[in-house]
């Protein structure tokens, strides 16, 4: 039997005119999704092994937080006020909580609840299980984060680029937002909040979600007020402090970053209005009305997080030559692929993740062309193959897009399977269709699933239903379950364009045969031809041939991060001490998780030349580095 949370049914029944009942999706889906409470999945696939939460029996569908920011303490603290919704006979309801401090839990009505933290999981965090009395509907958690709460970095001024005012930031995907925020922190279990923030006089408060007042100025601090009447899953709600200015980009999109970064961020993001365009176009009428975006410090572990209103962004993706804002097209296309349709649980992370890389690539060729795109495939396909490698090979588990993430954490599946190979099936997809039937095709399922989760087998069969629809030639021809369920690459993906790199391939044959470098090609070349380039050349270089690479195209000093990265790789698997001070630059001025780790552990992993110099660096840049990176690096005891 399919189990319905209760207002669900309720919301269902009374709608049932305008209901659309699809049992093979199991899905009840109410005319009005989003002011509806979104449905619980009730299907094995959608149970959510990294929450405490039974949501079918008491489920959390809004959230109010009342919270002050206090710096000094390195805590947050108020209330978290849950509506919940609940089978008649429930006894209690469970949250997730990793080290919240918390003080009392009463009803609307002010009345004690019992309340108990079970045994702690040093990645899930503990059951907070909350008595429930015949008639709760609403729970009152009084709290404080813990000074170390992982989802928080608090920045002291000099870490900023104004050096005047702290900061604070957090990051909740994937199952952090529980140490700041008592709630059922999966992404199975949608939720509309709104949140009152009080944050030190001259600060400002931005979350992900519109701002629904006025911010006030009184007694020393100041007070905002946002709200989001779309359910979301909680790992969207995300807040940042400090001294933020807003320039606004077009009709609907703006930038929020330190005063000092505002015009050089503007201008970089000058593109975002036509990507928003162009990502209409593809899956229908942007359904978050703004779509602002948040430049952070250089200490934000992402490239990019999609929370709404606005995005967080690096810093790092400012090249000068918007030369990485794809980064922009990618979390812009989270609009659709995530944040209306989302991962019901993390095994099922690759349709948040491949469907927003497909459509990353379709919004830059609208805007850019399809060279720049056909070159982005390329590039991912490369960094596909590469990671298969590094995972073990074709028949690694870990390999496979729908992952298994029993007793691990979810971190675990953040791998370029999820992005690459994800995307490289959409491709396959779109092929053997055609890209018309394709497009309206995914359309469709956004507008089908639109402020729900989904699983794997629910994209399956929406895919039979909607698209095959009974084709056996085509249905084989696809090998849907091969992709979602087997390790390694299908032999029927799309290989990207052969020729996409041609010039670039050619000057990586020539190099390897002794040629010198040909700077003039280089600065011609496209920030993707030159990734390319660096890493297709030979893991192992002689340091004469590192020298020149180095001078004729200045890659100590290369301004561009990715491509900084790029190199920095190979000067490290190369022990090329001239690279030492840039690589002591890179890694103490930022502390991005996909470009931080890798050197320090490549570093670390290397005891006759990198160990020492990891130990002096890694202590220097750790207070820059988020808590979840810093969780990761410790475990390689480099002191800090
Ligand atoms: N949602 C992700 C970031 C994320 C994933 C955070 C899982 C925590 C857990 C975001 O959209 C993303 O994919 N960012 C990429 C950007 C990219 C692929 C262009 C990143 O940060 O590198
Ligand atoms: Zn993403």
């Amino acid at each position: 039997m399919k189990l319905w949370s209760r207002a669900a049914m309720l919301a269902a029944m009374m709608m049932l005119a305008a209901c659309r009942v699809s049992g093979e999706d199991n899905i009840t889906q109410p005319a009005n999704e989003a002011a509806a409470i979104a449905p619980i999945l009730a299907t094995p696939d959608a149970n959510d092994i990294h929450s405490f939460a039974r949501p079918l029996e008491a489920r959390v569908h809004h959230v109010a937080l009342d919270l002050a920011v206090d710096f000094d303490a390195r805590r947050i603290g108020g209330t978290a006020t849950l509506d919940i919704d609940r089978t008649p006979d429930a006894k209690e309801i469970i949250l997730d909580d990793k080290g919240l401090e918390i003080q009392s839990v009463t009803d609307r009505s002010g009345e004690q609840l019992a309340w108990k933290v079970g045994a702690r999981d040093a990645n899930l965090g503990a059951p907070l299980a909350i008595a429930l009395r015949p008639d709760t509907r609403r729970i009152v958690v009084r709290y404080k984060s813990a000074p170390d709460a992982e989802a928080l970095q608090w920045l002291t001024p000099e870490q900023t680029a104004g050096k005047k005012h702290p900061y604070l930031f957090s990051q909740g995907q994937a199952i952090l937002n529980r140490t700041w925020i008592p709630t059922q922190d999966s992404p199975g279990i949608r939720q509309s909040w709104k949140a009152t923030i009080r944050v030190p006089a001259g600060l400002t408060a931005v979350m992900s979600a519109p701002r629904v007042a006025e911010p006030l100025t009184q007694g020393g601090e100041s007070l905002f007020k946002f709200r989001m009447d779309n359910s979301v899953p909680p790992y969207l709600i995300a807040m940042a402090v400090g001294d933020l200015a807003f320039e606004p980009l077009g009709p609907r999109s703006g930038v929020w970053t330190e005063p000092a970064m505002l015009k050089a961020a503007a201008a970089e993001l000058a593109d975002t209005e036509k990507m928003i365009d162009a990502a209409e176009k593809l899956y229908g009428p942007y359904p978050w009305k703004r779509y602002d975006m948040l430049v952070l410090p250089p200490s934000f572990p992402f490239g990019g997080m999609e929370n709404p209103n606005p995005t967080f962004l690096t810093p790092t993706f400012i090249a000068g030559d918007k030369s990485l804002v794809s980064l922009i097209a990618h979390e812009l296309a989270h609009s659709w692929s995530g944040n209306l349709a989302t991962n019901a649980t993390w095994s099922n992370f690759w349709l948040n993740e491949g469907m927003t890389t497909y459509a990353t690539t379709r919004i830059v060729e609208a805007i850019y062309g399809p060279k720049v795109a056909a070159q982005q495939i390329a590039l991912g396909v490369d960094s596909l193959n590469d990671e298969i490698e590094e995972l073990g090979g074709a028949s690694a588990p870990d390999t496979r897009l729908h992952i298994d993430l029993k007793g691990r954490d979810p971190d675990d599946g953040l791998t370029e399977i999820p992005y690459e190979k994800g995307a490289a099936f959409l491709r396959t997809i779109e092929a053997a269709v055609g890209r018309e039937r394709f497009d309206a095709y995914l359309k469709g399922w956004f507008e089908r699933h639109k402020f729900q989760p989904v699983t794997s087998a629910i994209f399956l069969a929406d895919l039979r239903r909607h698209l095959i629809k009974g084709d056996t030639a085509l249905e084989r021809k696809l090998m849907l379950d091969q992709w979602v369920y087997q390790a390694g690459l299908p032999a029927n993906m799309v290989q990207p364009d052969r020729l996409a790199f041609a010039d670039v391939d050619q000057a990586v044959a020539a190099f390897g045969r002794g040629a010198a470098p040909d700077a003039a090609a280089w600065s011609r070349w496209t920030t993707g031809e030159r990734l390319r380039f660096l890493n297709k050349l030979p893991r192992k270089l002689p340091k004469a041939r590192l020298d020149t690479l180095n001078q004729a195209f200045g890659l100590n000093g290369a301004r561009n991060m990715e491509v900084r990265f790029a190199w920095l790789d190979l000067a490290v698997a190369n022990r090329y001490d001239p690279a030492i001070p840039s690589l002591e630059q890179f890694l103490t001025t930022q502390g991005r998780r996909k470009f931080v780790r890798p050197l320090i552990e490549a570093l670390a992993e290397d005891p006759g030349w990198g160990r020492p110099i990891a130990a002096r660096i890694y202590p220097r840049g750790r207070p820059l580095y988020h808590p979840m990176v810093t969780r990761e690096l410790d475990q390689l005891k480099l002191g800090s």
